[in-house]
């Protein structure tokens, strides 16, 4: 196909697998027609994957429009800009940083947020302006606020919001802030993950509300809740509706000490050494590192490959007290362990996964999420049941 061929022919080709996997709706296909993702994306893109976090070499509009127009009404995300800007050429930095995100996920969140006629809206992350564009596109410019950390990319949306004729309010800032001149929301929608939902999210919306956002702990997993905001306004609470995978709120992006601050000396360091039937390879899903992460808290990972296939898996706590390893090997049913510290880690490790086989082994639907002026917390199936979290010395 030409570049041609995929301008006139993408956005109805996505379209329609976008319905068919349900994620677009009829009432917000006009929006999709009138707000072509084409306008949206920048020169240069580095193309992500339907599934996972890792991004193709980057494409040149100039270079290679066929290639272009081709990802750009493919189901998949965009990455637009690497390190916060500071990375600049056509290789790969060394952390993506915004982007425009993949079809099915901008309209799967759009609809969980459920927007009514005349709702006023709050975006944090503008990023490339699509979602936002799209939100004034189907509630009317003045219904929308969007804030952006990155005063470039805000600017380079705002210069496509005009091209568009659309204009939201764009502000430079951090959204953890929310926008108080224009509060109360209607809805809250994030476009960047968060481990603790800023409270000034749940203040500056109407009670009854809905807050959509990317939500996952420090160790990994992430999944889209949606919260409805309680009555009286002061709390809002609700489920997980899909896995996720989006980059951090700037300020709540994990910093985690060395293997060297951790350790203190050579492995194995005087730890304890056992076997344990938990395999490494068992806890590596989205799912499981969002259990762990949530009832482990303080936990991080690294993991160091072997030859074929093997591999040492690591955990730490982030007060450095405390680490384990554990040693995958294909075919074994016992693994070997070594735990230094107060805490042992992977005994934490694996009275979560006894607890989550236990449950049923709960998806993304199963969790959901409730936050108060005192914090947050996540619960199995229904409010009142917080998942276990395991208290270590560190956490
Ligand atoms: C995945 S992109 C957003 C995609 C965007 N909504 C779109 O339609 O293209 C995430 C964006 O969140 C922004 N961001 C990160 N931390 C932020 C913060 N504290 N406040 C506002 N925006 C932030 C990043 O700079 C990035 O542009």
């Amino acid at each position: 196909m030409s570049a041609r061929e995929i301008e006139e022919a993408g956005p109805r080709r996505l379209a329609s697998a976008l319905m068919a996997s349900g994620a677009l709706t009829p009432d917000w296909l006009p929006a999709f027609e009138a707000v072509r993702r084409d306008r949206f994306v920048p020169e240069r893109l580095w193309p992500g994957r339907a599934s996972g976090t890792v991004q193709g070499d980057c494409i040149e509009r100039s270079a290679d429009p066929v290639a272009w127009w081709d990802k750009v009404y493919s189901d998949i995300p965009l990455t637009t800009q690497w390190d916060d800007g500071a990375h600049a050429g056509t290789g790969k930095g060394s952390s993506p940083t915004s982007s425009n995100s993949m079809p099915r996920m901008v309209f799967s969140m759009l609809g969980a947020l459920s927007v009514e006629p005349g709702n006023k809206v709050l975006e944090i992350g503008t990023g490339t302006g699509w979602n936002a564009a799209l939100l004034a596109h189907r509630l009317g410019s003045g219904n929308v606020v969007t804030v952006e950390v990155d005063r470039a990319n805000a600017d380079e949306a705002r210069r496509r919001f005009e091209v568009a004729g659309l204009s939201p309010l764009s502000v430079v800032g951090d959204g953890a802030q929310g926008y108080e001149p224009c509060a109360p929301f209607d809805r809250v929608i994030a476009t960047c993950s968060i481990a603790e939902l800023p409270y000034a999210w749940v203040k500056q919306s109407r009670p009854g509300g809905v807050i959509v956002a990317p939500w996952g702990p420090a160790y990994g997993g992430q999944g889209i809740v949606r919260l409805s905001v309680a009555r009286d306004g002061m709390t809002a609470s609700g489920p997980f509706v899909m896995s996720s995978a989006f980059m951090r709120l700037r300020d709540q992006r994990g910093t985690f000490p060395s293997r060297d601050a951790c350790l203190g000396t050579e492995w194995p360091a005087g730890g304890c050494r056992r076997v344990s039937g938990l395999s490494p390879d068992d806890m590596g899903d989205w799912i499981h590192m969002f259990t762990i992460g949530v009832c482990v808290p303080g936990l991080f990972c690294r993991v160091e490959k072997r030859e074929g296939g093997a591999y040492r898996l690591w955990l730490f706590d982030r007060a450095t007290t405390s680490w384990a390893t554990a040693d995958y090997e294909k075919g074994r049913a016992e693994y070997a362990v070594v735990e230094s510290g107060p805490r042992r880690l992977w005994a934490d490790v694996e009275q979560v996964m006894g607890w989550w086989h236990g449950n049923g082994r709960p998806g993304f639907g199963r969790y959901g999420l409730t936050v108060t002026p005192g914090g947050q917390s996540v619960w199995l199936d229904a409010p009142g049941n917080a998942v276990p979290v395991v208290r270590g010395d560190a956490a």
